[in-house]
């Protein structure tokens, strides 16, 4: 499985923030928002990305992550013209994929959760055609909606719809079988002329090949397309980390965790942490334990 991170788009609605900076490298509390989506994949067990943006800044994504290989990862950078949409990620995606299956991630979306790691693994080992999840809000309509049968099974999924048909929310995360990765050549810009990745997904549950799976109350997810709800991620963030004294989305922790990177490494890496910055007297104390 490979990853794609999208973190691109024009940042409207996050202006004067966005004037200069890229969205996914604002902060959230202690860490630009980008390192949140990319530790989600890396807790999935993908280690190979593609970390797309816009044109202006493709180049500070590199130069914050490089080759990804401190870290045991293998980052690779593209850029998106335009925003043209979230499916087009799967069309410049497409020959960095080859012929592996693909997590899909945007870079404004955060997840965090106890649970939530080998949901992201089953779903990794068992995607064909695409998994999306599945997560309750108290106001769908801003998010892709989950339409599901009696059973719980998906049946469709409705983007920003006036009158939701559940409230589960589609996050921003899906996985697809490298087959499906062409299928956004399929469907035409919607009226916001954007290439819609529920329109993709409509097309793969039509033909059955669609599965949701529900995240629990254990999990939160945020996204942070909005001040405010840029402002309440990082003071979820505070809160949980300081109530804990555990990092979220800590990139070097979940490295040493996963086992993508050696104690010899992660010693280097804490060491090269400045101990003035909080982030750094942390993954500084992780080794000394
Ligand atoms: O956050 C989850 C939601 O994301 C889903 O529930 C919706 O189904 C999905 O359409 C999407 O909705 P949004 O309207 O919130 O997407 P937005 O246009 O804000 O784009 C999400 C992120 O992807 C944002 O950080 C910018 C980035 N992006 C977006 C587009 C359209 C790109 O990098 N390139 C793009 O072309």
């Amino acid at each position: 499985m490979r990853g794609i991170l999208l973190a691109g788009g024009s940042g409207t609605r996050l202006l004067p923030l966005t004037s200069v900076s890229s969205k996914q490298l604002l902060p959230v509390y202690d860490k630009p928002l980008v390192y949140y989506p990319l530790s989600v994949l890396m807790l999935a067990g993908v280690r190979e990305i593609l970390i797309i943006s816009g044109d202006q800044h493709v180049d500070a994504f590199r130069m914050l992550f490089g080759n990804g290989s401190h870290l045991g990862l293998d980052l690779r950078y593209a850029r998106q013209e335009s925003p043209r949409g979230i499916a087009e990620a799967l069309l410049i995606g497409r020959q960095f994929a080859g012929d592996e299956d693909v997590c899909l991630i945007l870079g404004d979306n955060i997840f965090y959760g106890h649970g939530l790691p080998p949901v992201l693994r089953e779903a990794v080992a068992t995607v064909d055609g695409c998994t999306v999840f599945g997560y309750p809000v108290s106001d769908p309509r801003r998010y892709g909606v989950a339409v599901v049968d009696d059973a719980g099974l998906l049946v469709d999924i409705e983007e920003k719809p006036a009158s939701p048909r559940s409230n589960l929310a589609v996050p921003g995360l899906y996985m697809y079988s490298n087959d499906v990765l062409a299928y956004p050549e399929k469907i035409s810009p919607s009226p916001r002329g954007e290439l819609e990745i529920t329109d993709v997904n409509r097309l793969i549950i039509k033909e059955g090949r669609g599965r949701l799976v529900q995240l629990g109350r254990g999990t939160a997810w945020l996204d942070a397309g909005t001040h405010d709800s840029l402002l309440e991620a990082g003071q979820y963030v505070q809160i949980l980390q300081k109530r804990q004294g555990m990092q979220i989305a800590c990139l070097e922790e979940t490295a040493f965790r996963m086992g993508y990177i050696g104690i010899a490494q992660f010693t280097r890496l804490a060491e090269l942490l400045p101990s003035e910055s909080t982030y750094g007297r942390y993954v500084r104390s992780l080794v000394h334990n």
